[in-house]
């Protein structure tokens, strides 16, 4: 922390308000507004554009450099050198764990994939052609019912075991969605694969045939999962921690930073930049896309692209058009009509002085969809995806606003409505 303090004069106020600026080991220093209300002001931003909500040690971003950083290791070197799981358990723990503690963490995690056999009939509750978010966000929730034995937040053992059970259970979920949408017979896990190749298996197996899972593919899985595990106070993870806040348990916290994570402003984006490559359509309409992405009346905005904290390119995004290739080379769809737009959007989009002035790169969402399409997930599929690798970080941002002290979140607000009047009985009004 530091001793600087920030003075602030208010007309109508006598005296300057002195407030105390804190700082942090990265980042920018923070004022703490804390002693404003005494002073009859709150402060008002929307969006939270420069409101940090609370103290954390799990991830930075430095959006002017494009820099992602998990409890300080660089998501480059993760992408490259780690897998999935170890990054759940960084993000969870705070370090690495040793190769005892991961062979640990991997048969925890791997033996309670399955979950109760009563959750089939909430599938079966669902219309066949049901949004998977839309029954990711039912059965995630639904879990509570199940686990009475963990749900004491206080307790650091509950709050593990029901870490591992999430992380474990989430994929096992997202595959039962999108069997559910193909008709097809849930498939149960299989603790002998890894958590990725178990993914593969239990959304593409059948239980007439041994699934044969492409090795390349499985990697790309797994990285996907890895590049989505978290990014700070993002608007799902905020999500979880204020629900976290009232004392909510950890399944209904998840299960409404899968709500957040829906729409296409956030994690609906994967599914949005699919769907705008197909509405494209061929490189000679990419032009006409970008003018209406660029004119203030058109509500349509090029997906996959801008961030509220990158101002440069989202690392992520530059792992994942490494993938790309190297999936859409093993799927023999390098040729894929959908990736020749992609390429050439991005190109036109870096040159073009709108989106160079506004600094608007391509994020983690405009490269994982194609991948995903190539890998033959369906396009409705894909913010599940990001909902089974996000909850790693969800669950430690929870864990860690659990595991220290903290305050009920319940924000105030500018009001601009009526003063107080008198009821008008209906006779009288107008
Ligand atoms: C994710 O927060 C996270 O960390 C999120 C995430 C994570 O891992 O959790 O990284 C995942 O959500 C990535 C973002 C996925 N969303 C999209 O790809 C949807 C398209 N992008 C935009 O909707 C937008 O860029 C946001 C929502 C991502 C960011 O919006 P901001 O920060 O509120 O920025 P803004 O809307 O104020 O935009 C600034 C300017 C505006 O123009 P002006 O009003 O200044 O003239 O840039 C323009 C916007 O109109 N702009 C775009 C644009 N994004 C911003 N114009 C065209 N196309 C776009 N994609």
């Amino acid at each position: 922390m530091s001793d600087k303090k920030a003075q602030l004069k208010v007309d109508g106020i006598d005296g300057t308000i002195e407030m105390p600026v804190l700082s942090g080991t990265l980042g920018p220093d923070v004022v703490d507004v804390g002693s404003l209300t005494g002073k009859g002001l709150f402060t008002y931003d929307p969006g939270f554009v420069s409101t940090a909500a609370c103290e954390s040690k799990i991830t930075y971003i430095d959006g002017a450099k494009g820099q992602l950083l998990h409890r300080g290791y660089p998501i480059e070197q993760l992408a490259e050198q780690s897998d999935y799981l170890e990054t759940c358990y960084l993000l969870m723990n705070g370090e690495l764990p040793s190769a005892e503690e991961k062979k640990g963490y991997v048969e925890t995690i791997m033996n309670h994939t399955m979950v109760h056999e009563s959750i089939v009939n909430f599938f079966k509750g669902f219309r066949y052609d049901a949004h998977p978010m839309a029954m990711m966000c039912g059965v995630v929730g639904a879990l509570a019912s199940f686990y009475h034995d963990s749900l004491d937040i206080n307790d650091p053992e509950h709050r593990r075991i029901s870490a591992h059970r999430l992380i474990a259970k989430m994929p096992t979920l997202a595959a039962m969605c999108y069997k559910h949408s193909k008709g097809q017979p849930f498939m149960y896990p299989d603790n002998n694969l890894g958590y990725a190749e178990n993914f593969l298996h239990m959304m593409f197996g059948n239980p007439c045939e041994t699934s044969k899972i492409d090795p390349v593919v499985a990697k790309a899985m797994d990285i996907i999962f890895l590049l989505h595990a978290d990014h700070e106070q993002n608007a799902s993870t905020s999500t979880v921690r204020l629900a976290g806040s009232s004392g909510a348990n950890p399944f209904a916290c998840i299960s409404s930073g899968i709500a957040a994570l829906w729409g296409p402003a956030h994690g609906g984006a994967n599914e949005a930049v699919l769907n705008m490559l197909q509405e494209i359509g061929d490189e000679s309409r990419i032009d006409e896309f970008v003018k209406r992405a660029k004119d203030k009346n058109d509500p349509f905005r090029l997906m996959g692209f801008g961030h509220r904290v990158y101002k440069n390119f989202d690392p992520r995004s530059r792992v994942m058009q490494g993938i790309c290739d190297e999936v859409l080379g093993a799927m023999g769809a390098e040729n894929d009509p959908l990736l020749r737009i992609a390429k050439k959007l991005e190109k036109i989009a870096l040159e073009d002085e709108y989106f160079v002035e506004k600094k608007l790169y391509p994020n983690v969402d405009f490269y994982s969809g194609i991948i995903m399409k190539a890998i033959g997930i369906p396009t409705d599929m894909f913010t599940v995806i990001f909902a089974t690798g996000r909850t790693a970080g969800w669950i430690a941002h929870w864990n860690e606003m659990i595991s220290n002290p903290y305050k009920i979140g319940r924000p105030r607000q500018l009001y601009t409505g009526y003063t107080q009047r008198d009821y008008v009985p209906a006779d009288k009004r107008k």
